[in-house]
């Protein structure tokens, strides 16, 4: 029996598998500083001579951003499935680099006191470990049969994690050359250590950066404290003004669009038995924030949000120093569910931020990438039949999940390319993905090469 013999070979190789895994976590593509921007073409060109190395042939596309990776496997014949996968070789930032107790482009493996194993690195998980799970299994296949048992494109992306800005042009302008069967994704986790997940809704993202100026210079804050506007004061009441007390985001039409989730998926979710304040304290929190009325899990996969992630403005330095700064910028993001529209909520923060302006503060904006939120069917006869092999690996059958997190191109597979995502992932919750300290389980990476291995097999049929 082939895969059988292919199961063996993954087992027999994890190690080889590992080096090469290693080989592409010491590039540090991070997208979004333009200082690594070498590292990303470097990374893209690693990925590419593997899979022309395991027989697919593959280009290094150019963008306006980072390059993509397209590599065509179609010697399986045009009678077998064409299916498409996609993963992301660029990283998020790794600050505070303080924080990492080990070097985040320097892999290793740490052995925990219950003697689990895992990978640390930026991008163990999210995702090079992820994406490397299926490149890996695809490797074995063809190692130990000659070929792979359906037709397989792979495309990564470097710009993932910075809101994928050359992604839909990408799509539209080589629409016949990527729309397959079915597409896959390996970037979400799975509901715990032993049980496989396949995730049907994703939320959508804007991200949106403003700088609020006032004076034409920095002043000294006793000379001028008091008389001048002070930008960051600004900046901290139209950030505070996005919420109201009961959770609730005010931006006018800022729930358009939000379906709440239908009575069979609740019940669903709720057979999932999940515990909102276990969850909160892993991470040492004693209560949650947000929506009052809505239970966790209904808040990470089902809700909107507005969120600001970073705030710059005034001296942050060593010591103290009174000044009053002439510019504060926030970086703020939304989380979209159901039909909310990216745009339209952008345009809503932008005039809600303009007529919020006092006399004398002017506002620039700055664009981050905006993508609405995926909901998938979860009665296809694809994810029936990746259901199937995930439950022969694990044991057990995989929840159907939504997930929190947001991977633009999830949603533009059905718009631009007319087909649906199966998003299978072997992350875990605490895998301090974008955080210091990643890693990766090495159950979920070579659990998760098995996994593909099983779910190539019953794809093909
Ligand atoms: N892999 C994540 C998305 C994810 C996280 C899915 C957790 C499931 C669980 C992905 O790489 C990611 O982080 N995406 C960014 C996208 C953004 C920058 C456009 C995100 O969600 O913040
Ligand atoms: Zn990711």
């Amino acid at each position: 029996m082939s895969l059988s013999a292919v199961l063996t070979r993954i087992d027999a190789d994890l190690q080889s598998s590992l080096d090469r895994l290693f080989d592409l976590l010491r590039i540090p593509s991070i997208s979004a500083d333009p200082a690594y921007k070498a590292d990303c073409a470097r990374a893209a060109d690693w990925l590419a001579a593997e899979l022309t190395g395991i027989g697919f042939d593959t280009t290094v596309r150019p963008t306006p951003g980072h390059p993509m990776v397209v590599g065509h496997y179609t010697k399986a014949g045009p009678d077998k499935p064409h299916v498409l996968f996609y993963g992301h070789y660029d990283v998020q930032p790794v600050d505070p680099l303080e924080l990492w107790d080990t070097p985040p482009f320097e892999p290793s493996i740490a052995t925990m006191p219950n003697g689990t194993k895992r990978i640390l690195a930026r991008g163990a998980e999210d995702d090079k470990g992820q994406m490397m799970t299926f490149v890996e299994a695809c490797r074995a296949y063809v190692a130990v049969t000659g070929a792979l048992p359906l037709n397989v494109t792979i495309l990564a992306e470097g710009e993932e994690e910075s809101g994928s800005p050359s992604l839909v042009p990408f799509l539209e302008a080589n629409k016949a050359e990527l729309s397959k069967q079915v597409a896959m994704i390996c970037d979400t986790d799975m509901w715990n250590r032993d049980t496989p997940a396949i995730a049907c809704m994703l939320r959508g993202l804007v991200g949106e950066e403003f700088t609020i100026s006032c004076a034409d210079r920095d002043l000294h804050s006793g000379m001028f404290g008091g008389a001048a506007l002070n930008p960051i004061h600004v900046l901290t009441k139209i950030l505070a003004g996005l919420h109201d007390e009961t959770g609730k985001v005010t931006l006018p039409g800022f729930y358009d669009g939000v379906i709440d989730i239908p009575a069979d998926l609740r019940a669903n979710w709720d057979n999932l038995g999940f515990d909102g304040a276990a969850f909160l304290k892993d991470v040492g929190l004693t209560a949650p924030a947000g929506e009052v009325d809505r239970t966790v899990l209904e808040k990470i996969w089902a809700r909107p949000t507005c969120e600001v992630n970073g705030i710059v403005g005034g001296y942050a330095g060593d010591g103290f120093k009174t000044v009053l700064p002439a510019k504060a910028t926030a970086k703020v993001s939304f989380r979209l569910v159901g039909k909310q529209d990216p745009v339209k909520l952008r345009a809503a923060l932008r005039k809600y931020v303009k007529d919020s302006l006092p006399p004398s503060a002017s506002v620039t904006f700055h664009e981050h990438g905006g993508s609405p939120a995926v909901q998938l069917p979860f009665d296809s006869r694809e994810l029936a039949a990746a259901r199937a092999a995930l439950t022969e690996e694990w044991g057990k059958p995989a929840a159907i999940t939504g997930s929190g997190g947001s991977i633009p191109i999830a949603g533009y597979f059905r718009h631009i390319l007319g087909m649906d995502a199966l998003m299978i992932g072997f992350g875990l919750p605490d895998d301090r993905i974008h955080s210091p300290n990643e890693k990766y389980e090495l159950q979920s990476f070579h659990k998760g090469m098995r996994s593909w291995a099983r779910i190539l097999t019953a794809l093909a049929g």
